[in-house]
């Protein structure tokens, strides 16, 4: 019978994070579960830097965004050393199951102890690229892309007023997604996403005819091939005298509290990974598709996740040429 949870965030820290926290902790008591905190992701497994959670506690932080467990990205824990430490520290303080809430990277961590080390592990999707098959939603996706559409509309109202071409580099190291989401609904003239291979011919096609009598706002994910120092190249070959500018919004998009639909996001799933440690389920993510939550094998959440064909029609209608 599982007594005792250890939980830790890892990677990017995420808007949603703080919620899960407490709603793993608030499920837990409810089984007379124990759930100690492991700071700073897997470094603090390896270092035995350890914290007590209690549900009332976490009820007063569960609306921050970023994570008061701290995160970190851990290159010892690739280790054979670091990982060894790392079971120490599970064995010392009697933790029978982990809960990881992270993203890809995270879950190779988790498989390796779940497979390898045979220790009980459900995962929680959190970061704001949203890459992870398995789940429709990651944490802090949400509150991201509210805060990239809610800056390119500040943008826009600053290039309508000049008749500037403005080039905007949001977040996703490997994903398209911030950018299509926060693009479509800040009514961009183009996006350019990793998954994507044709939009930099469409952007090209376009500004041939864009003549400086209004805005034109291109979205660009921060992993896209083409990259912003070369769009704005490509932009300037076309026409020389338009007014471009560039801005990337960076690390603001994964700051502040995170959104009601992050925090009810959080919410079921941090409640289902109780669940499912208690059915001794393992090598498990806890995610929601069609707006149900489930459980999925780590090794196909870690698979590559492709841009929704409905979402890559929407660019295309919405900001092809
Ligand atoms: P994310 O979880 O957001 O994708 P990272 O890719 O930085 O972020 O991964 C977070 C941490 O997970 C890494 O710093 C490392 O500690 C651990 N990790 C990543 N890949 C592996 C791997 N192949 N094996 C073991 N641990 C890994
Ligand atoms: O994975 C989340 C993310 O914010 C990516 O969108 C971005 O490329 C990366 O993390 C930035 O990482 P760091 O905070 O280590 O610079």
């Amino acid at each position: 019978m599982i007594k005792h949870i250890g939980i830790l965030t890892s990677g990017g820290d995420a808007p949603g994070m703080n919620t899960a926290l407490y709603a793993v902790v608030k499920t837990a008591q409810q089984f007379n579960i124990k759930v100690t905190g492991i700071r700073k992701g897997y470094e603090g497994l390896i270092n035995n830097d350890l914290i007590s959670l209690d549900a009332t506690t976490l009820q007063s932080t569960m609306h921050l965004g970023g994570t008061i467990l701290k995160t970190a990205r851990c290159e010892a824990f690739k280790t054979e050393q670091g990982r060894q430490s790392a079971i120490n520290t599970i064995n010392k303080n009697k933790i029978d199951a982990l809960i990881i809430i992270g993203g890809d990277g995270s879950f190779k961590g988790a498989m390796w102890l779940t497979q390898l080390c045979h220790i009980q592990c459900i995962g929680i999707p959190g970061t704001i690229d949203n890459d992870l098959a398995g789940t429709d939603y990651t944490l802090g996706f949400d509150t991201a892309v509210n805060t990239s559409m809610q800056c390119i509309d500040k943008i826009r109202d600053t290039a309508e007023s000049h008749n500037r071409v403005f080039v905007i580099e949001v977040m996703g190291r490997d994903s398209g997604y911030i950018a299509a989401y926060s693009g479509l609904t800040s009514g961009a003239d183009s996006i350019l996403i990793p998954e994507s291979k044709n939009d930099i011919m469409h952007l090209v096609t376009d500004i041939k005819s864009y003549h400086n009598e209004h805005a034109f706002i291109v979205v660009v994910a921060e992993g896209d091939e083409t990259g912003t120092d070369l769009v704005c190249k490509k932009i300037k070959n076309e026409n020389p005298h338009i007014d471009l500018r560039l801005t990337k919004l960076g690390h603001l998009q994964r700051g502040g509290n995170p959104t009601s639909n992050d925090r009810m996001l959080a919410i079921g799933l941090g409640s289902l990974s109780v669940h499912a440690l208690i059915e001794y389920k393992t090598g498990m993510m806890a995610g929601i598709v069609n707006n149900k939550y489930c459980l999925t094998e780590f090794e196909h959440v870690i698979k590559k996740h492709e841009i929704a064909n409905e979402l890559e029609n929407l660019i295309s209608i919405f900001c092809g040429s």
